[in-house]
């Protein structure tokens, strides 16, 4: 069964053709977020505006890629929400088009699902040695870690289990953006920091472990506060320079990571069924979590899988394609169905409990 997905929900323009919910034929992506680097955040008009502009060639370029044509579609999956209501509703109503112009069926995907289901896409080359073990395999605790979003799922099926954690602040990807500006690094802030951090001593400052006592939440706007202030400080002291700050933002990183993975351990003991750790989204792209994770699967005897190329981490048309797939074998009622394009859909309705 052939997928194209569409993704607009932020700066992101991506069409991507999956096969049976894995294989990746194409995954066009087009992204306006050069742009908005010197502006330190995407403006939404202008985000929505790149989209109209991109939509039309990348869905070609994902059929030309693929060597498809319209009628080899079985089936269209768009992300509804949430997001930039302006971007989402360019997707969403390119998908309707096509639904009609085509005679294709519609399923329409939450975002963070498209995530969830990254972990299951692969290039079409590995494709062809992928066998069926390599299928990953339920129970999956999955940690989803983007700018918008900070979230941990235990799941026994694509769309069954329960939310077991959120931030009640900034996301994690947030965290690596404001930290960013505070440093005086170009917007999207994680890769930067990230590059930075790499040239730094991650042991050179301490910083606060947020929320102790509530073991499956998360919390980030304290540390990007404390960083506020630490770099305040070795200012106001005349120490700040340029090997301060790569320790700085090492340090910082560090407490970042630390708290995601302080919050896997306590999930891999609290559900000891768990089969896989799966870690998504665009801070999943992160060499010290990927290094940290690793380390916790080997400890713990689970295995750990990340987004098989750091085009799947960010947002892209692939996740959605596969997360339609899954989502019309396990809810064939979706498919087709009338929903409501939706800036700010509730992750409560990504999964139903058993
Ligand atoms: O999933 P995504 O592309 O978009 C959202 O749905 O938010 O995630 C973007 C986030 C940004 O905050 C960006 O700074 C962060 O992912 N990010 C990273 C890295 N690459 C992207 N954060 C830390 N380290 C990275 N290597
Ligand atoms: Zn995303």
């Amino acid at each position: 069964m052939n997928i194209l997905g569409i993704e607009s929900s932020c700066d992101e323009t991506s069409a991507s053709i999956v096969q049976d919910g894995r294989k990746v034929l194409s995954c066009v992506i087009a992204s306006s977020g050069k742009d908005f680097e010197k502006r330190g955040g995407v403006i939404p008009e202008d985000a929505a505006r790149k989209q109209l502009e991109s939509i039309l060639p990348v869905v070609e370029k994902s059929l030309r890629d693929a060597s498809l044509e319209p009628s080899d579609i079985d089936a269209i999956a768009v992300t509804y929400g949430p997001g930039l209501l302006g971007s989402l509703l360019v997707g969403t109503t390119t998908a309707r088009t096509l639904s009609l112009v085509w005679g294709k069926p519609i399923i329409p995907v939450h975002h963070t699902l498209g995530h969830l289901s990254s972990t299951w896409l692969l290039n079409a080359d590995d494709a062809q040695r992928a066998t069926a073990v390599d299928d990953p395999q339920f129970p999956v605790l999955t940690l989803s870690v983007s700018g918008g979003h900070t979230d941990l799922w235990y799941r026994t099926a694509h769309t069954r289990g329960q939310l077991i954690g959120h931030t009640i602040d900034d996301a994690a990807g947030e965290a690596f953006d404001k930290g960013a500006v505070l440093l005086g690094l170009p917007y999207p802030g994680g890769p930067a920091l990230s590059a930075l951090a790499e040239t730094g001593d991650r042991t050179t400052y301490e910083f606060p472990h947020p929320l102790r006592h509530a073991p499956f939440s998360f919390s980030f706007s304290g540390l990007k506060t404390s960083l506020k202030y630490l770099k305040r400080n070795l200012e106001s002291t005349h120490e700040w320079n340029d090997t301060v700050r790569r320790n700085v933002a090492s340090s910082y990183e560090s407490a970042i990571v630390d708290h995601l993975v302080s919050r896997l351990e306590h999930a891999l003991t609290a559900y000891p069924g768990t089969k896989e750790l799966h870690c998504v989204g665009g801070v999943s792209a992160n060499r010290v979590l990927r290094e940290r994770c690793h380390d916790l699967g080997k400890k713990n005897a689970t295995r750990v899988r990340f987004p098989e190329t750091l085009r799947f981490c960010t947002d892209n048309a692939g996740m959605i394609a596969s997360a339609g797939y899954f989502l019309q074998r396990e809810s064939p009622t979706i498919v087709g169905s009338s929903f409501r394009t939706s800036g700010s859909l509730s992750l409560q309705s990504v999964t139903k409990e058993d």
